[in-house]
Parts: C-alpha cells; structure tokens; sequence
C-alpha cells in the first residue's frame, strides 16, 4: 500500500491560505491535515471552525481533522458538518473514549486516536477494534516545527503488533517532525500515514517535498 502523505496546513501561509490549498490539491498528497488547539489540551491556540470552513471551500481532497481540544465529544457534530472525514481525538483527552468513537463513527466519520509521547500504546488494547486510525504523536502537540521524538520507531512496531494479533485494520499515522530524512524508517516501521507540516511548507518546492515524501520506501 503506498504510503498516505498529510500536509499539515498548520505550516502553512494563512495569508495565502487558498493559494496553499490548491498546492496540496496539485501535489500527490493525500489528505489535508488539520490541526485543532484550544489552549487548554495544549499550550497553544491553532485556529477554529471559521478557518477550518474556509480550507473546506479549497479542499479537494479528504479533511483529516486532529483535535487537541478538552472533552472533544461536545463538537463531534461541527466537525462533521465542516466536512471532516477522518476525526481524530486524545487518547487523554476522552474518559469515555469507547463512546467517543461510536459517536465520531455514528456521523459516517472515521474514527481516530492521537497518542502523546508518553502515552503507551497498550492502553489500546480494548479498543483498537473501534479504531480506524491511530496518531502517533512523535513530537509534544502544541507546536510545529519540533524534534522527532526517536522513541517513535518502538511504538509503531508495538502498535503493528497489537494490529496484526487483533486482525484489526485500523492504520498507523505519525505527527511531528516528519521530514525525508525519516520517511523511509517510518514507513518499514509500519507507518501508513505521514503529517508533515514544516518540512513541506517551509521547503523551497512544496510539490516535490511531498513527492518526495510519497515515494519514500
Ligand atoms: C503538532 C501537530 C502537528 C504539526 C506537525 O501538535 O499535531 O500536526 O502541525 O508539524 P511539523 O511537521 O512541523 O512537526
Ligand atoms: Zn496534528
């Protein structure tokens, strides 16, 4: 399966917020990645459903909406509504998490689950049948343009595992510090998905970064 390429439209020029919409839609990436912060999850304020309207407009590709928000269950529906086709929530952020994802699935939305760093990949193990993605946070959320945690690599392969034994399909996504230097390692790690933010957007050719980025192996 070759790998799914996600810019993070963090990274990119808000300014020129459709002209590096329609970048994303001329390249060979996959999904648009979309991060959310409410300044209470994280330390850091991202942007909210206005902004997010307005990428929809010039999207054309799936919207892959990362929510680092508190009790993310109260904006399932908005989410859905702004065009959301993969809703990932925090592992920590959900106490309820089981009916977190029933509720994202019940409004046709894959159903995703962000780890932070220090976050096992065990304590999946009871629900990685409900999961259709799991986020593997290789940086502290909050911020782009940080180091990748090199610990990473041990938990994709434990995540792998934990797939294959369940016979579950959900796939393995990895954020934060993505760049070609680590593609490839990722990949035969198992990842299926990669959020890069400020390798593409801060690159000189954004459309060959994610070239790049896609034909990594
Ligand atoms: C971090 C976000 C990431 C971020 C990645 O909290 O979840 O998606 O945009 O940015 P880079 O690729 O610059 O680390
Ligand atoms: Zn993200």
């Amino acid at each position: 399966m070759p790998t799914i390429i996600a810019p993070s439209v963090l990274a990119s020029d808000f300014g020129n917020l459709e002209r590096d919409c329609k970048m994303i839609n001329n390249s060979e990436a996959d999904w648009f990645h979309i991060d959310i912060m409410d300044g209470v999850f994280v330390p850091n304020i991202s942007f909210g459903m206005p902004v997010l309207a307005a990428i929809q407009k010039h999207a054309q590709k799936p919207l892959d909406v990362h929510l680092m928000i508190v009790d993310p269950d109260r904006y399932v529906e908005t989410f859905h509504k702004l065009g959301a086709a993969i809703l990932t929530v925090h592992y920590e952020a959900c106490t309820h998490l089981h009916r977190s994802l029933q509720l994202i699935k019940s409004f046709g939305m894959k159903a995703g689950v962000a780890l932070n760093p220090h976050t096992p990949v065990e304590l999946l193990k009871d629900t990685i049948q409900a999961i259709d993605l799991v986020c593997i946070m290789s940086v502290n959320p909050g911020f782009g343009g940080q180091t990748f945690i090199e610990h990473t690599y041990e938990k994709i392969k434990e995540l792998k595992e934990l797939i294959e034994k369940t016979n579950s399909k959900c796939q393995i996504e990895i954020d934060g510090g993505v760049t070609d230097q680590n593609a490839a390692k990722l990949i035969q790690c198992g990842a299926d998905v990669l959020v890069a933010g400020s390798h593409v957007f801060k690159a000189a050719d954004p459309i060959s970064t994610i070239k790049t980025l896609k034909n990594s192996h």
